[in-house]
């Protein structure tokens, strides 16, 4: 039996931010603020409007306005406990698995969107729609949800939730994560957007748009002096905005819309602060502040919301991203690629080099890598904890659940690079290096994965 320890365990596969890119100094101050004066801790500490915290509203409104290049109306914002509890809310609010055909999930998906779609009611109905270069495959989107309408048509049965006045149901559900993708790292161009807002109006869907990347976002080989003015390809418009553009759809007299941008301040901030805002119509964020606990509680994170509001009135916030956080992930970043071009590219593992087709842009947390010779990632995956205590997340984590059948990742690894140290991050990439190495020269008969041994507590809580 060998008598050497095992190397320190490396996760390359949890989403987190590192413990120093939490913003504890900036929400100490806050809390400092909020909670000293009684005018702000009163409302705060009490059951809020169901739309959220106003002072946040319109703080968010001046900002994503000036952002997004788009006209502040903090109507459109409600004030949600973060991207994965509004998630919960919007299907609760404006769907019903009696009515609404199915969700379409981008894929690869972010996984853990397909438990939240399963609680409600949607198990068996998620179905995978493939991406290029560009984002959504649109063809392939119309064709599978016109074949599907076609199967169904109207024989469904009755609906069992009644929406009432402040609310629809959508009969389709598209999930998507239009920029810096988790796991992908693909940006959807400005077409495919576009083309995309027009298909959910054709089809009465709901794009659920998770935008929790996009002010994470950085140029490409360039220096680590952040830009002083984005340009525009790092500034494309959320689906919400294009169709906010396109007007009111003669279908939807209400005016919910078909697009929503869920946001969230996990990334920014510190995932525990679970909070967050929706944007879309001023009906759907009406709306959404209608499900019923958000009614009865008020709207979540209210102490979280006025802390945050602070952040954002004063400027902090997006000093502290433009000092802090983007130069830390960019840099982070490029020492994982400078390791995956010395330690991968020469074993015929391909990554993305840009979020963005035709621009050299980069942003969010994640790479994914594709291994062009016909080796398992599960495999690669299995014997990198075995043997390396290296944890990667290999491809069919982020098949969407229920249609794995249909599009599947076996040759597919995604690296995360928000969480260990910029060291620990080189080595990591230098151990996949040595275990695929290791798996090239096994016959390929004796590739196994080791079914169960994945389950441990090193896989646990990844994103
Ligand atoms: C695409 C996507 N959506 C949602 C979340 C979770 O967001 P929140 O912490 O606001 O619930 C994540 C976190 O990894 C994510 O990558």
């Amino acid at each position: 039996m060998s008598t050497q320890s095992p190397p320190k365990l490396i996760n390359l596969v949890r989403g987190w931010p590192a413990p120093s890119l939490l913003a504890s100094e900036l929400l100490s101050s806050a809390a400092q603020r909020v909670l000293s004066d009684p005018a702000i801790f009163v409302p705060a500490l009490q059951y809020g409007p169901d739309p959220g915290y106003q002072p946040l509203r319109e703080a968010l409104a001046q900002w994503l306005g000036r952002h997004y290049g788009v006209k502040p109306d903090p109507e459109r914002i409600c004030i949600s406990g973060g991207a994965s509890q509004n998630l919960a809310c919007i299907l609760q609010s404006f769907t019903d698995p009696a009515y609404t055909r199915a969700v379409w999930m981008i894929a690869p998906c972010y996984h853990l969107a397909c438990d939240i779609f399963k609680d409600s009611g949607f198990e068996g109905r998620l179905k995978a729609f493939p991406e290029d270069e560009e984002g959504v495959d649109l063809e392939a989107l119309d064709e599978s949800i016109r074949k599907l309408e076609a199967e169904q048509g109207e024989a469904q049965d009755a609906a069992y939730k009644d929406p009432g006045k402040f609310r629809k149901h959508y009969r389709h559900v598209i999930y998507v994560v239009p920029t810096c993708a988790n796991p992908s790292g693909k940006t959807m161009s400005l077409a495919r957007r576009s083309s995309l807002v027009k298909l959910a109006r054709k089809y009465d869907a709901l794009v659920v748009c998770d935008d929790v990347y996009d002010c994470l976002q950085w140029p490409v080989g360039g220096d680590l002096t952040p830009p002083s003015e984005w340009p525009p390809e790092m500034k494309l418009p959320r689906l919400c905005d294009i169709d906010l553009a396109m007007g009111q759809a003669k279908d939807d007299p209400r005016g919910f819309g078909y697009a929503v941008s869920n946001g969230s301040f996990s990334k920014l901030v510190g995932p525990g602060i679970r909070t967050g805002w929706v944007e879309g119509s001023p009906a759907f964020a009406y709306g959404v502040a209608q499900t019923g606990s958000t009614k009865s509680g008020g709207s979540p994170s209210e102490l979280c919301a006025a802390m945050v509001a602070q952040l954002i009135s004063s400027g902090e916030l997006e000093n502290y991203l433009e000092k802090i956080v983007r130069p830390a992930l960019q840099k982070r970043h490029m020492l994982m690629m400078d390791a995956i071009y010395k330690h991968l590219t020469p074993l015929a593992v391909e990554v993305r080099e840009s979020g963005l087709l035709g621009a050299k842009v980069y942003g969010g947390y994640f790479v994914w890598l594709t291994l062009k010779d016909g080796i398992s990632a599960k495999v690669v995956a299995d014997k990198a904890l075995r043997e390396e205590n290296l944890i990667v997340g290999s491809g069919d984590m982020f098949q969407v659940h229920g249609d794995e059948e249909r599009l599947n990742f076996d040759s597919a690894i995604r690296l995360t690079y928000s969480w260990e140290s910029e060291e620990d991050i080189v080595e990591g990439v230098r151990r996949l290096g040595d275990v695929i190495r290791k798996v090239k020269e096994t016959p390929r008969d004796s590739q196994q994965p080791a079914r169960g041994e994945r389950d441990d507590d090193g896989l646990k809580n990844f994103k």
